[in-house]
């Protein structure tokens, strides 16, 4: 497995939670609730897998390498790519701070909640599909060997950064969403 297929395994994770608040969404468009419990994992994926884990990943190692290879023709590609993951990181803040209101029943996070949600699913969808399909393929073409080779070893001490259990921790959180989807 070299760096970049790294990526993409995390990103077949993701794509599972997002299926996860798919369902969540399409639930709650149908006018069922949704347990407090399933935004609350939601958050904790949310941050501490994507944003904390894979983002930082990418936007520390491998668009860095990537900015550097062609003398800033990725630069607009990899400045969308980043406003994205800064805008997960403010749908998740809104989603997060919503869903207190949201079990109470309040009229104001029953339709932000909702709002937000689908915003970030469809973001997040878009954003991973232009990873998979032009910058991991434009990466794996631009980077060396070598440049390949020092980037897996980056990956690897990030994930062991991340400490044991942290993957199957937030594989299990995706678990629990689904089975509080069909509980
Ligand atoms: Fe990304
Ligand atoms: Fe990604």
């Amino acid at each position: 497995m070299n760096a970049i297929d790294i990526l993409v395994a995390e990103h077949g994770l993701i794509r599972q939670f997002l299926d996860n608040l798919t369902t969540a969404l399409g639930k709650m468009e149908r006018g069922e609730k949704i347990p407090k419990t399933f935004f609350e994992h939601s958050v904790l994926f949310s941050r501490e897998l994507v944003d904390k884990h894979h983002h930082f990943k990418e936007e520390l190692q491998m668009f860095t390498l990537l900015a550097q290879k062609h003398g800033g023709q990725f630069d607009t590609a990899i400045e969308g790519l980043r406003n994205q993951h800064e805008n997960g990181r403010n749908h998740v803040a809104e989603i997060d701070y919503a869903k207190e209101g949201y079990e109470a029943g309040q009229e104001s996070a029953t339709t932000t909640l909702p709002e937000h949600l689908d915003c970030y699913i469809s973001m997040l969808r878009q954003h991973i599909n232009r990873e998979d399909h032009r910058l991991y393929p434009m990466a794996r073409e631009a980077y060396s060997a070598g440049e390949m080779e020092g980037l897996l070893v980056e990956l690897q001490r990030a994930d062991e950064k991340a400490g044991e259990g942290f993957f199957e921790t937030n594989r299990d959180r995706v678990l629990k969403m689904g089975a509080l989807l069909n509980g």
